[in-house]
């Protein structure tokens, strides 16, 4: 099963008005578009949600175990407090590549520690949209 779940969290929605020395100036669909592109084009199916709630987060990656073959998952800010979401990801039998657009390690302290990191298969950052591309080849390479 080749369909991959896309999962942007708090403020993702916002994107294309947030600062964009860190974000690049595509908005969310803007980008969903490039991904859904890389998808058709390697014989992938992707979904796509965002969400601003923790809860509503761990609801998709609870349900997304029966239905998708892997996550990409970009907890925006809860990657570095989350627990919750954290703890979700350790317990789910379904490979989740943590993504972010800016590159972690060259930003604020409290912005360089991720608590979701290391529940996950691997961690891309700082690529921009390209960060959610590497981890969709990652998927295809494994032929999930
Ligand atoms: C982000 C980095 C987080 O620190 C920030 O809170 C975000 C976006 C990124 O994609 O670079 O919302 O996850």
């Amino acid at each position: 099963m080749r369909r991959i779940l896309i999962i942007n969290g708090p403020n993702l929605n916002l994107l294309g008005k947030r600062p964009k020395e860190f974000y690049g100036k595509l908005t969310l669909s803007e980008i969903n578009e490039k991904i859904r592109e890389f998808a058709k084009l390697n014989n992938m199916e992707v979904d796509f949600s965002q969400s601003n709630s923790e809860g509503e987060i761990i609801d998709l990656i609870q349900k997304a175990e029966e239905r998708y073959g892997g996550i990409i998952l970009n907890p925006g800010a809860y990657t570095h407090y989350s627990i919750a979401i954290r703890d979700c990801i350790e317990s789910v039998d379904i490979d989740v590549v943590e993504v972010h657009l800016s590159n972690l390690f060259s930003r604020e302290n409290y912005r360089q520690k991720s608590i979701t990191g290391g529940v996950c298969k691997g961690i891309i950052s700082g690529f921009g949209y390209r960060s959610y591309i590497l981890a969709l080849n990652y998927f295809k390479e494994e032929e999930v």
